[in-house]
């Protein structure tokens, strides 16, 4: 397989928000938090922008990964809520890292953002159109949220990950992907709706509203699943892997996924605690955390699986 990843980097906001500071804001407990998704706090941008901290994550990333941004010949951001309808964050971010020689584009695949990345930049290196990719995730999820919606907004945080991905012999041994439009309406957040002269609509803001069960339903079933079928056509067992970075939306989806494979919990490293659900750019902070914790040595072999709006899921084998 032809692309390995050389070096991930993350950003976070400043402002840490704990349960506690939110029992202020509005009828929620900090028990109520933690039991119902493992979550203690988030953090959310009050100075900081969705392109701000992509720059700060792939800038961590580079550095990292030892290599200079001219050397990058693609950049490709998956987000939800990036700062402008155009130019995209992608390009923005090829501004900011002086990555001349880049092209530069957004996705939209919500939480499974990341992963459909990767399977993107893996495609393009196999087709020989790219030699070295960044692939961020990247949110201010907080600009989004109902904050008189107490049953989402206390789920999610601010933040980017980053990955410098380059040609090579191994890395991603293989990706699954796949999505259900049929099942979009389970998460949702309407974008600017049409508005001319010729129609009265007026110009509402809308803002992300979840069916929390319906989603979970779908997490448990298809994440294990999808996980299963890219062991499978990997011919990888999962006693083979080291750990299994999962999308960070709640500890009980985790949970699940690790009974349903049969693995230990031990091997699910979760920081949803800290950070809470940032779609996008959950998957690589959290292996920007493992990998700077000095977690991966060289050969070992990982799972990255990310679900979400759209609904859409993929999971990756990766050898480090
Ligand atoms: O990143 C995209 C993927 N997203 C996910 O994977 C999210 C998946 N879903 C979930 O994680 C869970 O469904 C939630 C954490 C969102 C909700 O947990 P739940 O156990 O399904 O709770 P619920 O929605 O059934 O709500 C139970 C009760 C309700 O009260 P009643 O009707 O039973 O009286 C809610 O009004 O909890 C109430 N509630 C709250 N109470 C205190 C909802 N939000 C809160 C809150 N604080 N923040």
């Amino acid at each position: 397989m032809p692309a390995r990843i050389i070096g991930t980097g993350s950003a976070l906001p400043k402002k840490a928000v704990s349960n506690g500071e939110l029992e202020k804001l509005m009828d929620t407990t900090d028990e109520w938090i933690r039991s119902r998704t493992g979550i203690e706090n988030r953090y959310i941008a009050v100075e900081e922008t969705t392109t701000s901290m992509a720059v700060e994550a792939a800038k961590r990333a580079l550095e990292n990964a030892g290599i200079g941004a001219e050397e990058l010949d693609l950049i490709i951001v998956g987000t939800i809520s990036a700062d402008m309808c155009f130019p995209s964050t992608a390009c923005q971010l090829q501004d900011a890292l002086s990555a001349v020689h880049a092209t530069a584009f957004d996705i939209n695949a919500a939480c499974a953002g990341f992963l459909f990345g990767l399977t993107i930049a893996e495609a393009y290196m196999r087709a020989g159109m790219a030699r070295t990719a960044l692939v961020v995730g990247a949110e201010t999820l907080s600009k989004m949220m109902d904050w008189n919606d107490r049953s989402t907004c206390v789920l999610f945080g601010d933040g980017a990950g980053a990955a410098v991905v380059r040609k090579d012999e191994i890395g991603i041994d293989g990706i699954v992907q796949g999505s259900d439009g049929a099942r979009g309406s389970a998460l949702v957040c309407e974008n600017r709706l049409v508005n001319n002269p010729f129609i009265q609509n007026g110009n509402r803001i809308d803002y992300a509203k979840m069916d929390g069960q319906a989603v979970y339903k779908f997490a448990v079933k298809t994440v294990p699943q999808t996980i299963t079928e890219v062991l499978e056509k990997t011919k990888t067992e999962a006693g083979q892997i080291k750990y299994f970075l999962l999308h960070q939306a709640n500890i009980r989806i985790i949970e699940s996924v690790a009974k349903k494979l049969n693995q230990p919990i031990e091997k699910f490293p979760t920081n949803l605690q800290e950070c809470g659900n940032i779609s996008a750019g959950s998957v690589p902070i959290l292996l920007d955390f493992v990998n700077r914790e000095g977690k991966l040595e060289r050969g070992d072999k990982i799972v990255l699986a990310g679900f979400g709006a759209g609904l859409t899921w993929g999971a990756a084998v990766v050898t480090w």
